[in-house]
């Protein structure tokens, strides 16, 4: 009998606290009309104090456990996608599988940047596909607020904070990962960077005092990029899966920027009612963007079993991935689920 991985839960959580572009007039030399004809952004949301990556994700990841009407203790796998972790170690993946109480899971980070939630959905996915694992917790959550210079308009205006989660699980259901195509470009990583706290750079007066403990970026270089990569991971995804843009429903793409999501839309053919977009609210949540723009689409369209859900991003690395994903008919798999014991 074949195996497909399905994602039959999925959460979000945005922090209460709202940054607007009018008040990053009083921080900054921007203007609400720059940011918003530039980026598409017209506020993100921050942590409040407190909050943490962790403590973000365990919110998420909860929200998707109990759509998935699964309880934390049955869950195999957690897997956290995340470039802001609460610390270097223990890794954020073990702070949220003890908080939630998924005492049989294994656990751990997987750090692609914006990409990561896209990198860790494949690789749930293939735990689930090979017969490894049944149920595996992908929770991607950021905390970039902590890690951005406040002083530098160039990076300020673009981040905000959150997190999105997905529970995947074993069904004989023909649905899930159509393709996948993840890829790396190491070489031009430096464009994208926190150039200290890592073990090249340990932190020290100096590196604080220089500011190498926050993000730093070539805006201009990473969107060349951004707009290169995403057109042509997209098309690979689709070509590898048999399809074209006409069989997506819905393009799920990573939220940077407004101008980089209507060049890829444009490159697929699209009309730009088929590419959700949410970059307005939020503004550039990294790992976090995909699975949150996942979980409003899921609110807010008629996405039905059977459709074609495109996923594409790029970021830090510099990375980028792409999927095609078979929605999943959710309510028949976690209905078999509860009716008796799994048997794939
Ligand atoms: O998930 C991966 C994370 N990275 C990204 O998503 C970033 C991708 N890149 C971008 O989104 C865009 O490159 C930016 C939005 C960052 C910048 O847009 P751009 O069209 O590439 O502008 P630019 O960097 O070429 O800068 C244009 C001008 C510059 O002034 P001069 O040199 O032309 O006088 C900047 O100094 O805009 C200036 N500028 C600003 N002005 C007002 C840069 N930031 C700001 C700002 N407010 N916040």
């Amino acid at each position: 009998m074949s195996r497909y991985a399905a994602v039959t839960g999925w959460g979000h959580y945005s922090p209460s606290r709202v940054l607007t572009n009018h008040d990053l007039e009083q921080m900054v030399e921007t203007s609400d009309e720059w940011i918003r004809a530039r980026t598409g952004i017209a506020e993100r949301r921050l942590a409040t104090e407190g909050e943490t990556t962790t403590s973000m994700a365990v919110v998420a990841a909860q929200r998707a456990l109990e759509r998935a009407r699964m309880d934390a203790i049955d869950l195999d796998l957690v897997i956290c996608a995340s470039t802001t972790p609460d610390y270097l170690l223990p890794a954020a993946s073990c702070i949220v599988q003890e908080r939630l109480g998924a005492g049989n899971a294994g656990a751990f980070d997987l750090n692609t940047a914006c990409t990561g939630f896209l990198y860790a959905l494949v690789t749930a996915s293939q735990f689930i596909r090979a017969g490894t694992y049944d149920r595996v917790l992908v929770v991607a959550a950021e905390t970039l607020s902590r890690f951005t210079n406040w002083k530098d308009r160039n990076t300020c205006v673009l981040f905000g904070d959150g997190a999105g989660a997905v529970v995947l699980e074993a069904t004989d259901r023909d649905c899930g990962l159509l393709s996948a195509v993840l890829g790396s470009q190491g070489d031009v990583g430096h464009l994208l960077a926190i150039e200290a706290g890592g073990s090249a750079n340990p932190t020290s007066e100096e590196t604080l005092s220089n500011g190498h403990h926050y993000i730093t970026m070539r805006g201009n270089e990473v969107f060349r990029f951004a707009v290169r990569s995403m057109e042509h991971a997209a098309s690979e995804a689709l070509a590898k899966a048999g399809l074209t843009s006409h069989d997506i429903r819905m393009v799920i793409p990573h939220q940077a920027n407004i101008r980089i999501i209507r060049a890829t839309q444009e490159a697929l053919g699209l009309p730009p009612e088929k590419v959700f977009i949410n970059v307005d609210r939020y503004g550039n949540t990294s790992a976090a963007s995909v699975p949150i723009a996942l979980s409003e689409c899921l609110s807010s369209e008629a996405i039905r079993p059977g459709d074609n859900l495109l996923f594409v991003a790029f970021g830090g690395g510099l990375t980028w991935a792409s999927a095609v994903l078979r929605w999943a008919d959710v309510d028949a798999i976690i209905g078999q689920r509860e009716e008796g014991p799994y048997a794939i």
